[in-house]
């Protein structure tokens, strides 16, 4: 195998093409892999085979690139994993409504997997699960169904993606990769594979902690994101400027890192990772209680922002009922396109509920469709914010042009400081 990967003639999976696995099969096919790309979603799949990119970090230029050379194509068809060695799983990890795991994603691709792998093949999980996925889930589906040992016959191990979308500075290729697998055997191949193609490799001595890093970098943020909410909702009530405080004590040079405050978790990471943890805690009566201190306060913030919308309002004599309030960015972070778990959703169906008439913009987002409701992005934001009762600052993305937009609305509530005020410096804004 370590030759074959030398001469590059393993042949790649790669099993889901999204934000995770789309950039990791280019990245493989980059240095010299032929590399399939295999997702149930035909869209996709047919976007790749025309040499098309459908995400904002993947350019469509490199896939139209790749795909000529013959070193990445995409299909639908599982059966192509029999012509292939070495396979990542990239799948989607999302919570059932009851807040629980859902790992069935995982559970069906394992299945599709294992009827088509072969002696010799090293499988990575890169898909984001609670300690112990790897060994107690896939490596019985896998070694059951196909009669092969690990760490003999097949190579499994645990790689945690931690690609931030947008980021150029840091991105799949330079970022170092955390590697775990079920044996020696098993975290030696898979390490060789992922040092063909990516810059840094930190192999860990388990599946088990390769799986828990990630989770404990997606923890801490989460934690740390819910102390800074704490803290502007505490500044608030004492009269402090939070963004000041924060700038402040960022001037220490050690033992403190800036996080800023916002209307509220999003993204397909940081909401939902954690409560993998905290679930499995859950299974062996421990409660993971900062994760559900940190779940509690992020989770009401947009509940918070939509009441200080309603004190804004007030304060000029306007029920929220029947006001206009535009929001300002739905995505949930700036200068990206990904609405997942954006907690403009929540603001807008919150602010809907309460009987507002609510639009929104962001240039990244034409169109909402939610269960419960639609909307499509505004045309002119700047036309809408002077007309508008309430703007309600969401996501800052950089292409706004914050002057005009400061300088059209009568009212605006900015939960991002986007507007970099001094608190109580302009009677029209309330900060968060
Ligand atoms: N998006 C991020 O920034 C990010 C960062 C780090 C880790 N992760 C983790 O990576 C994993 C994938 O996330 P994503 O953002 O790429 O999700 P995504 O929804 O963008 O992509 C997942 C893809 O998997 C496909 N798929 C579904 N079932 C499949 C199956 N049985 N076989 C093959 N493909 C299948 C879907 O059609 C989809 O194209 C998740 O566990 C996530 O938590 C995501």
């Amino acid at each position: 195998m370590l030759d074959r990967l030398d001469r590059r003639e393993v042949k790649i999976a790669v099993l889901g093409l999204g934000y995770v696995g789309l950039p990791l099969a280019t990245i493989f096919a980059e240095s010299g892999f032929e590399v399939t790309g295999i997702d149930p979603d035909v869209r996709k799949v047919e976007a790749i085979n025309r040499g098309e990119s459908y995400i904002q970090d993947v350019p469509g230029e490199q896939v139209a690139r790749l795909l000529e050379s013959g070193r990445l194509r995409g299909t639908t068809e599982f059966s192509a994993i029999r012509e292939t060695d070495a396979v990542s799983i990239c799948v989607p990890t999302p919570l059932r409504k009851t807040g629980d795991p859902d790992l069935s994603y995982i559970l069906t691709a394992t299945d599709d997997l294992a009827k088509y792998m072969h002696s010799g093949m090293v499988i990575v999980l890169e898909s984001t699960t609670y300690p112990g996925t790897t060994r107690e889930i896939l490596l019985p589906k896998l070694s059951e169904a196909s009669g092969l040992v690990v760490g003999e016959d097949f190579f499994l191990a645990f790689s945690p993606e931690r690609v931030d979308p947008g980021r150029t500075d840091w991105t799949t290729y330079n970022t170092p990769k955390v590697i775990g697998g079920i044996t020696p055997e098993c975290s030696k191949l898979a390490a060789a594979w992922y040092r063909q193609a990516l810059e840094t490799v930190v192999p860990v001595s388990s599946t088990e902690v390769a799986e828990m890093a990630k989770l404990l970098e997606n923890t801490f943020r989460m934690i740390n994101i819910g102390l800074v909410n704490e803290m502007a909702i505490m500044c608030d009530k004492l009269g402090i400027d939070v963004w000041e405080v924060i700038d402040a004590a960022a001037t220490k040079p050690f033992g403190f890192m800036k996080f800023t405050p916002g209307p509220g978790l999003g993204g397909h990471c940081i909401p939902i990772d954690p409560l993998y943890l905290s679930w499995k805690l859950r299974t062996l009566n421990y409660s993971a209680r900062f994760i559900d201190l940190a779940s509690e306060i992020n989770t009401n913030m947009p509940r918070y922002v939509v009441g200080r919308v309603q004190d804004a309002l007030n304060e000029v004599c306007k029920p929220l009922k029947a006001s206009k309030v535009l929001v300002v960015g739905a995505a949930y972070k700036p200068d990206i396109d990904d609405l997942r778990e954006s907690p403009a959703l929540d603001v807008i169906g919150l602010l809907r509920q309460k009987g507002a008439e609510v639009s929104y913009h962001d240039p990244y987002i034409p169109r909402i469709r939610h269960e419960d409701w639609g909307l499509d992005s505004v045309d002119d934001l700047y036309e809408q914010a002077s007309q508008a009762d309430c703007v309600v600052i969401i996501t800052d993305h950089q292409v706004y042009d914050y002057a005009r937009l400061l300088a059209s609305a009568e009212l605006i509530v900015d939960t991002r400081n986007a507007l970099k005020l001094n608190r109580n410096q302009e009677p029209k804004v309330v900060r968060l």
